[in-house]
């Protein structure tokens, strides 16, 4: 970590003495919001984005609708979904999280959410001959996802490779210029969109803390000095 600050300051140019410094306290401050070195691990990844109905279905619920197990509306029949879809979308999504006779709760998976729940009632309405919109998120997840769920699931699909000219992740260089108005300005960017990047980096329900903590791990990631290799370069 000191390493790194004073690898910075020799390359910063000389007579800017004053935004260099604004710099370095700015990357101190980065440095020490970084909380965990564990970067891009799949299953945060998964947790982090909602599936979508077709999803929840073909990895759960089929394993019942798909047949018509227990007396289960099978999927594609439309007698007995038109049926069901005349009650609406939240009797339905009521009984299913409740469960009903031999329908388990939840689809038998507690990790689904409502929305997901949701969804895959509307995939399978409309794989009977319905015509229902699927339900969009209605609120963020509980849970605030830290910078590194969400640059895993999402920044680095341009972040990594710097698609689009998108400053890299851990690349320095390319973040410091970037950092001159300063941490909240660069987030509010990021949040608006910028350039070739839609807001929020294309995940709208993205809160500002997530985005800012999301920008954080980006600044920062590569640098972790735990990463042996990377220290002695
Ligand atoms: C273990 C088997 C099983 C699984 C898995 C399952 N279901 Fe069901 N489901 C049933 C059965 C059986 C019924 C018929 C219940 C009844 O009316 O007696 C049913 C009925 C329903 C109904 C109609 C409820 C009502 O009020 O009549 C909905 C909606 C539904 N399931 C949604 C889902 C969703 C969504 C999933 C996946 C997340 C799912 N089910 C997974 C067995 C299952
Ligand atoms: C579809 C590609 C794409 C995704 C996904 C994406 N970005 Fe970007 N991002 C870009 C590009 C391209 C730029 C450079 C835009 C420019 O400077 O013109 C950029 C720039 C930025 C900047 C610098 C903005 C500035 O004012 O200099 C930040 C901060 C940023 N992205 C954060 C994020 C975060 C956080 C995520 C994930 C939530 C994310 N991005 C996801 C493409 C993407």
């Amino acid at each position: 970590m000191i390493l790194f600050l004073r690898k910075t300051g020799g390359k910063m140019k000389t007579g800017k003495r004053s935004s260099c410094i604004e710099t370095r306290l700015q990357l101190l401050a980065l440095v020490g919001l970084l909380a965990s070195p564990a970067l891009y691990s799949p299953q945060a990844a998964a947790a982090l984005v909602e599936r979508s109905g077709k999803e929840v279905v073909e990895t759960g619920c089929i394993t019942c609708h798909g047949t018509g197990v227990h007396g289960a509306p099978k999927i594609g029949d439309e007698k007995a979904w038109s049926k069901l879809a005349a009650r609406g979308l939240s009797s339905l999504t009521q009984s299913a999280l409740k469960g009903i006779r031999k329908m388990p709760a939840h689809g038998a998976n507690s990790a689904h959410t409502d929305t997901e729940i949701e969804r895959a009632i509307t995939y399978m309405v409309n794989q009977s001959g319905g015509n229902w919109a699927e339900p969009i998120s209605r609120t963020a997840p509980p849970a605030r996802r830290n910078g590194e769920q969400i640059v895993a699931a999402q920044c680095v699909k341009c972040h990594q490779a710097g698609a689009g000219g998108a400053p890299r992740i851990g690349d320095r260089e390319a973040w410091i210029p970037r950092l001159k108005n300063g941490l909240a300005v660069l987030v509010r960017s990021a949040i608006n969109g910028h350039g070739g990047m839609q807001a929020r980096g294309g995940l709208a329900n993205l809160t500002d803390a997530e985005m800012r903590d999301a920008v954080i791990v980006m600044i920062n990631a590569d640098r972790v000095p735990d990463n042996p290799k990377k220290a002695q370069k």
